[in-house]
């Protein structure tokens, strides 16, 4: 399929996503959304495909969602189209998504990064939410994924004073895994995927999916679910060829069943 405002490509089994509206420092309009979901949707139905990559470009991840498009818009316009109901589609989507974070990932940019399983930033890359400058708060889960990544003070912090943040404090306060030279961010995001994707997969989307109910779960019931779906991968073959191969001091050879 053709793509106007993002590049794909497969690197092995990682899918990547370039967001491809340089002009506009990957501004996401609806239309630049809607080709990010259809790219992710086409890769988790993908049996070639195990994870996935976004990236942007080395000024800018995604510089917010798109401002013009904003213009005179009214509540009854959003309300009544759900504005920003597509950004909610990232989260249903089962194969691991890396963001590799070079630039400006701000507002709905640094949303769609905090979307995404992982995050990987160049030293160069710039965070924030700064919403509020416009009159409006986050609209993407900012105000809800950043409290859980970085705690409520620098979350207010951040919100409510709409200052950047640098890949380095990111990284400190535990948002981004790893601060990159502005130039291997990309590959190492591929070559995490490629790891990841060198697994037993189904293992692979129990473990996000598992992870992803602490977000939503009291501990203890977030405890039961991930005893549930541990005794569900004894269904497994690649269970016994995993602990197998261990016994044996050999290779896993994996079928993904
Ligand atoms: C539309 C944008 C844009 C955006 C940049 N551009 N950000 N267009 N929406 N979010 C456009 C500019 O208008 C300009 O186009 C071109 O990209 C280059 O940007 P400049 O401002 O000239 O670049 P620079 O001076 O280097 O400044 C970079 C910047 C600044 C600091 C990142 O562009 C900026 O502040 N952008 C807005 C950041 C922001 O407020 N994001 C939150 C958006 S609200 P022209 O045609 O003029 O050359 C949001 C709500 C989320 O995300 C709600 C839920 C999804």
């Amino acid at each position: 399929k053709d793509y106007h405002d993002i590049l794909i490509e497969s690197h092995g089994k990682v899918g990547l996503i370039t967001l491809n509206r340089p002009k506009a420092l990957n501004a996401l309009s609806s239309h630049l959304f809607h080709e990010i979901n259809s790219a992710l949707e086409k890769y988790d139905e993908d049996p070639n495909i195990s994870t996935i990559v976004i990236t942007g470009n080395e000024r800018a991840f995604a510089a917010g969602a798109d401002i013009k498009e904003m213009v005179g818009k009214s509540f009854a316009d959003v309300y009544k189209t759900a504005f920003l109901g597509h950004w909610g589609k990232i989260n249903d989507i089962r194969k691991p998504v890396i963001a590799a974070v070079n630039g400006f990932a701000l507002g709905g940019g640094c949303e769609l990064a905090m979307s995404c399983d992982i995050i990987y930033a160049g030293e160069k890359a710039v965070f924030g939410q700064p919403e509020i400058k416009l009159g409006i708060i986050p609209g993407a889960g900012g105000t809800q994924r950043l409290v859980r990544a970085i705690g409520k003070s620098k979350a207010m912090e951040i919100v409510l004073s709409g200052r950047n943040f640098t890949a380095k404090e990111a990284e400190q306060w535990g948002l981004v895994s790893k601060v990159l030279p502005v130039d291997k961010v990309l590959d190492e995001a591929i070559k995490l995927g490629q790891e990841i994707a060198s697994l037993s997969q189904p293992s692979i989307q129990a473990a996000k999916e598992s992870i992803n109910r602490a977000f939503e779960l009291s501990l203890k019931e977030g405890c039961h679910f991930e005893r549930k779906l541990f005794y569900s991968l004894f269904a497994l073959k690649d269970k016994e060829e995993g602990i197998d191969a261990f016994v044996k001091k050999r290779d896993p050879k994996w079928t993904d069943e």
